[in-house]
């Protein structure tokens, strides 16, 4: 485990590769289930560069008209997102310690151009539990700060298998996604490879 900053801590390789191509087919259950879709940004509606998905019993998404916001349903489909899957509860459960399960999944799908800016988690009532990120695929260069978007900052690359928890006093850090990696050794595991370069699963508690 590597802490760059208090309350961020990072777990390279949590996943090996078996425990990989597992969640990897069952991410790929889910967009079968509630297929990907583009978020856009609110009042402008700039789409984002990620496509995304969700599983859990809250969904996160945006659009122009009404914002960052959780939903109980997909936006096209109209049905409730589908269940995490068990590993990825586990995985609350070992590093978070929280009590309760996580209530939302998002699946990020990055293709190789795409990117996430500096941003807050914050659409959440719950700031207590932590978030966990478990990454698939291409390698990125992930950056946390501060509680100011204009404070120093530090990169971390996170790889295929990697775990993040942003807890305690960073639960509010800001953090984004400069830039995917050109990464020939770690292409998504089969069941998802085609789809994009790099996806990132974040697990939240909302309420
Ligand atoms: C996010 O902050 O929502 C995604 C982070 C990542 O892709 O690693
Ligand atoms: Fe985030």
């Amino acid at each position: 485990m590597h802490e760059p900053i208090p309350g961020v801590r990072h777990m390279p390789g949590f996943l090996d590769a078996s425990a990989q191509a597992a969640l990897a087919a069952d991410i790929a259950g889910v967009i079968a289930a509630a297929p990907l879709f583009v978020s856009r940004m609110p009042r402008t509606g700039v789409p984002m560069s990620v496509r995304m998905t969700n599983c859990g019993s809250l969904g996160w998404m945006s659009d122009q008209e009404r914002g960052y916001r959780y939903e109980t349903h997909h936006p096209d489909t109209g049905q409730p997102w589908p269940a995490i899957p068990p590993v990825l509860l586990e995985a609350w459960g070992l590093l978070t310690g929280y009590p309760k399960p996580p209530e939302a999944c998002l699946v990020n799908v990055y293709d190789a151009e795409a990117r996430m800016g500096l941003h807050q988690d914050r659409d959440e009532t719950d700031f207590d539990a932590p978030i966990l990120s478990v990454s698939l695929g291409a390698d990125c260069r992930f950056r946390v700060g501060g509680l100011k978007r204009a404070g120093p900052t530090v990169p971390l690359i996170l790889s295929s298998g990697d775990a993040l928890v942003l807890g305690g006093p960073a639960r509010l850090y800001f953090h984004g996604v400069d830039k995917i990696l050109p990464s020939l050794t770690a292409p998504l595991p089969p069941p998802l490879m085609g789809l994009g370069a790099r996806v990132n699963l974040t697990l939240r508690r909302v309420s």
